[in-house]
């Protein structure tokens, strides 16, 4: 078996094949209110009308001027959207709609404790409290336009406050997912060159008010670490007055927002008008080698088809009731609770945490209150709300027109009972297939013009043209229901710039594999490749397998399998470490640790516990692994190289194939009598 293959079977390797399903039909009524029912959009969005369609969706935003070329080539493979067009997306999230809107809620905020009333944060009050909190930011931690600032939130209202106050500024928001230790932060502030963090005291999870602000510590000495001096920290308290955290705040370098936010009651800041390809955030997210990548993203391009893709396939209207139980920390909460729904004056939810929490009706209660009636989660929160409670949406006196699945293939058979029991048989659904790169979905049916298949995400959106390749770069036959990797021919508005300080990576890791001619100016010769493998049916739905290169989808979210097993070598017993994705009844895939100890230890549970202590630290608890097993050997090619593939056959209980040309094919015997 050569290299290659060993690196590219993983994820797709051990994904399940369904069968094909049947197609399920909007209902007439959804049709009836839908954004989006004609037909003609997908011609508007032909390759033959590429760039200029999307003029469509910028024409959703308000430009202080509007741009005189819809796409730069000239530094391929980085696009530049709608040069010359200036923009402000706080403006277009906020101030724009006072005049309709400003008493309608723009974020209601439902915190955890149940006992805790919600918030309804109406677009005027909205619109003060971001004013206070960027002036502040201008005023007292000395931003400006183009520096960036590292938020380590969880669900509150500050948390899109915080950023949108960093848009209405020009400054780029770098947000670490809450639930990521201190030392992930610090490696993010670092890596992004923020002089200042933003975080909070403690948020509740799972009814316990967990202490966060001992995170910016660690988070500041391992940024200082590396060379990056974090000037100021910003502590926002959960409940103002009231610190809830054991850590102390450090003299001269921590401040209470909420202190001193008093002294900028009633401030103002005009938003700051700013080429419309100025990056206006960064989001992190996992590769397959160690280092995270800062997705860059930008502020007209992105806004534009999140604002788009809202609108016609999330089919929000202002009056609509939306609520995307995503976390803001990762770019589904980005592109899909704060920037695409306030862009269009909806009213989006915001819930701080568990969904199963205190039971699993919550989520359905919620819904029943509020009358949301647009629904949007990961096929994790599907299974395990379907587990914990199969029967409660029906004691709740909810409706739902539209619901979205994401992150993650989604078993036909859970896909059935969110369209059954949650959705009722009365909504539509959509799984949308894209990624952290790419700002907005890349694959989905439109809700009322299309068919549903239960697994399948369905066609390229409009604008966006995929191709299945083969390894060498040979288009699969359409239809051919072949598995391939799926690439993109053409750029859109919300694809990622680059990687943040990191353009060689960036054509390496997702343009160089098919380019045509690197020093070609053209994007056709440049399709951009996501990592996944597809296979497309005879109906034109693509079926998302999984990742083809070492990165796991745990829940819905990638984590790299280089990350956790650098963070299993530093235990000091372990001599090699591999990281293998095993499938699990809930969260899809987690990830299963092998290691192997240096001469002179025994294996014992307290190695165990330290390697998952160490992966927690470096990462968080979300890439806790399923099992961690302490092997005599690790499989290997004669030419040393640790077989992951055999690993993850075993973890999967699946069949191991021919291991007679490894080095050592005794130990796989060894292994399989460990794990099974
Ligand atoms: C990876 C991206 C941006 C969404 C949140 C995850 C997988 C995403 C689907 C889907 C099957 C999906 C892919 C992709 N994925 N959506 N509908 N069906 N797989 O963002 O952390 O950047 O992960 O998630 O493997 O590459 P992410």
């Amino acid at each position: 078996m050569s290299e290659k293959e060993v690196v590219e079977v993983s994820e797709a390797e051990i994904a399940v094949h369904w069968q094909e399903e049947g197609h399920r039909h909007p209902s007439a009524r959804f049709i009836g209110q839908a954004n989006m029912t004609d037909p003609g959009i997908y011609d508007r969005f032909s390759l033959e009308h590429f760039p200029e369609c999307f003029k469509e969706y910028a024409d959703l935003l308000t430009w202080y001027q509007y741009w005189h070329t819809t796409l730069d080539t000239s530094d391929a493979p980085c696009w530049k959207w709608f040069v010359g067009g200036k923009i402000n997306a706080c403006y277009n999230c906020v101030d724009r709609h006072l005049p309709a809107y400003k008493n309608k809620a723009a974020f209601i905020y439902v915190p955890e404790p149940e006992d805790e009333p919600h918030i309804a944060l109406t677009y005027q009050e909205l619109y003060v409290r971001v004013n206070e909190v960027a002036t502040l930011l201008r005023d007292f931690a000395g931003l400006k336009t183009g520096d960036r600032v590292t938020l380590h939130m969880p669900m509150v209202p500050e948390l899109p406050i915080t950023m949108l106050a960093c848009a209405r500024l020009g400054v780029i928001h770098s947000e670490v997912y809450g639930g990521f230790s201190g030392r992930a932060c610090g490696e993010r502030i670092w890596d992004s060159g923020s002089r200042l963090l933003i975080t909070i005291d403690g948020y509740y999870r799972s009814g316990n008010l967990l202490d966060h602000k001992e995170k910016a510590d660690e988070a500041v000495a391992v940024a200082k670490k590396e060379g990056q001096t974090v000037d100021k920290v910003l502590v926002w308290r959960r409940h103002p007055g009231k610190y809830a955290s054991a850590t102390p705040m450090v003299q001269g370098r921590d401040y209470f927002m909420d202190e001193v936010l008093k002294g900028y009651a009633g401030k103002k800041v005009d938003p700051v008008s700013v080429p419309a390809e100025d990056p206006l955030f960064i989001m992190y997210t996992s590769g397959t080698t160690g280092r995270p990548k800062g997705c860059q993203h930008s502020t007209g391009g992105y806004l534009s088809y999140v604002a788009g893709t809202s609108k016609y396939i999330q089919d929000i209207h202002p009056k609509d009731v939306y609520w995307c139980l995503a976390d803001i920390g990762w770019i589904t909460g980005h592109s899909y609770i704060v920037y695409g729904p306030l862009a269009l004056a909806a009213t989006s939810v915001l819930y701080e945490g568990v969904p199963t929490y205190p039971d699993a009706g919550r989520p359905w209660r919620i819904a029943e209150r509020l009358d949301v009636n647009i629904f949007h989660t990961a096929p994790t929160s599907i299974r395990m709300l379907r587990k914990a409670g199969p029967d409660e949406p029906k004691k709740y006196n909810y409706h739902f027109k539209h619901m979205t699945t994401v992150g993650e293939p989604i078993e036909p058979e859970v896909w059935k009972w969110y369209y059954q029991v949650v959705g009722k048989g009365e909504a539509v659904i959509v799984d949308t297939w894209w990624q952290t790169e790419n700002g907005g979905f890349l694959c989905t049916t439109m809700p009322a013009l299309h068919s549903m298949k239960p697994g399948s995400a369905g066609l390229g959106v409009p604008g966006i043209h995929p191709v299945i390749y083969d390894e060498e770069g040979n288009e699969i036959a359409k239809g051919a229901g072949k598995a391939g990797n799926i690439c993109i021919q053409n750029p859109w508005p919300g694809a990622f710039q680059t990687i943040w300080g990191d353009r060689e990576r960036y054509v390496a890791q997702y343009y160089a594999k098919y380019c045509k001619d690197q020093n070609s100016k053209d994007w056709r010769d440049w399709p951009y490749f996501a990592g996944d493998a597809a296979v497309q049916a005879a109906d034109g739905y693509y079926r998302i397998l999984g990742r083809v290169d070492d990165v796991i989808n745990v829940a819905g979210h990638r984590l790299g399998t280089k990350e956790i097993e650098s963070a299993c070598l530093l235990v000091t017993e372990v001599a090699e470490a591999a990281v293998v994705p095993v499938v699990d009844e809930l969260r899809g895939r987690v990830p299963e640790v092998y290691v192997a100890l240096r001469p002179g230890y025994k294996a014992d549970k307290k190695i165990e516990a330290d390697v998952v202590k160490s992966i927690e630290t470096a990462i968080g608890k979300i890439a806790r692994p399923k099992h961690v097993y302490i092997v005599p050997d690790m499989p290997k090619t004669r030419s040393g190289k640790i077989m992951r593939r055999v690993l993850a056959s075993l973890s999967n209980k699946g069949d191991v194939g021919d291991v007679t040309t490894l080095a050592n094919p005794e130990v796989v015997e060894e292994i399989r009598k460990m794990v099974h």
